[in-house]
């Protein structure tokens, strides 16, 4: 049972349905579930199959990736299945733009999955405009965090230009509270994209990768904390995912720090029922003692997205192992 308290949505990270299955019965519950192009390599099926030297055409590997997802996505129906596009160096925002709109076809409960590069945000941009749910991945600073807000906001950009996204959110407020009819109603939630969707979750995540800042010796969690700070005086319409979680110690604070979802690998979401499902306290303290502090920037998020500084190194060397895991899969590389 979902302890009471919990208000943050718990995904499984992971490509295999099986685990998807097992966490259910574990859990009694799972709100969602991310995969990436490493998970999907990682999948039984894909592995027993380059055991026998076999590999898959192009055709044959989406065909793959659509079927694992079919069949989370039945497994949660209520939940929502993040699907990663496959993006090199060399992947431009229109190649995005059109495997997303595929993938979304796909399954009634998919977000897609674009980096978040200059290709991955213009793409994206562009898909929550056509209605698409989005996760930016691959986030690792909080001015990349600032441009998924700016780029997703959910109004024109001429618009938006002219009034801040604080103004807009006001006024689709003020369409609810005064709607007198249906039509009111759906234009105040067209107008503001905060709304929740029919899953319970937002239109646009952002997943900031807090193992990977961990594993060069920065504190991820610190991420997580100003991320969430500099949300606070938004609209709302970007929920934060918390991703890349090593241990439990993560997962934990990252409720505390009242994360809107959070995405953990199989061993650490058994680890966490078996324990009985324990929630962090008053006492609850997270140790980064021996992890190098990220400061909190003061950053303004009503800006045009181009002009934050989304460059991170770790979202290339990340774009790089997601290809070419995607690649080793490929029968023609
Ligand atoms: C989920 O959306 C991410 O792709 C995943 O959490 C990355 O985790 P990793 O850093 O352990 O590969």
């Amino acid at each position: 049972m979902k302890p009471t308290s919990l208000k943050t949505k718990i995904f499984l990270d992971s490509g295999n349905p099986n685990e998807t299955r097992e966490i259910i019965k574990l859990l009694g519950f799972l709100d969602g579930q991310t995969t990436n192009p490493t998970l999907i390599s990682k999948n039984p099926n894909a592995r027993s199959r380059l055991e026998k030297g076999e590999r898959f055409t192009k055709e044959e590997i989406f065909k793959f990736y659509k079927e694992i997802v079919a069949e989370i996505s039945g497994l949660i129906p209520n939940g929502s299945v993040s699907v990663e596009v496959y993006a090199d160096k060399n992947t431009n925002h229109q190649e995005m733009l059109n495997q997303g709109r595929e993938m979304f076809s796909w399954i009634p409960n998919a977000h897609i999955k674009y980096p978040t590069t200059y290709e991955g945000l213009t793409a994206a941009e562009q898909a929550v405009k056509e209605g698409m749910r989005i996760n930016m991945t691959l986030c690792f600073s909080q001015e990349q965090a600032a441009a998924v807000y700016a780029a997703t906001i959910p109004y024109s950009s001429s618009e938006s230009a002219q009034r801040t996204s604080r103004e807009v959110n006001n006024e689709a407020m003020r369409q609810l509270n005064n709607q007198t009819t249906k039509d009111s109603s759906r234009q105040a939630r067209t107008i503001n994209n905060g709304m929740y969707n029919r899953l319970g979750l937002k239109n646009v995540f952002v997943s900031p990768f807090i193992g990977r800042l961990d594993d060069r010796g920065e504190n991820g969690m610190d991420l997580i904390k100003n991320i969430i700070r500099m949300y606070k005086s938004s609209d709302h319409h970007v929920e934060v995912l918390t991703a890349s979680v090593r241990n439990l110690d993560h997962f934990l604070y990252a409720i505390k720090l009242e994360s809107d979802i959070i995405t953990a690998p199989f061993k650490i979401l058994k680890e966490w029922a078996e324990k009985g499902m324990p929630m962090p306290d008053e006492s609850f303290k997270y140790n980064a003692s021996n992890l190098k502090p990220i400061l909190y920037q003061k950053i303004d998020l009503n800006k045009p997205w181009r002009e934050y500084n989304i460059k991170h190194d770790l979202t290339n060397i990340g774009i790089d192992k997601f290809s070419s895991d995607w690649n080793s899969l490929l029968l023609n590389k």
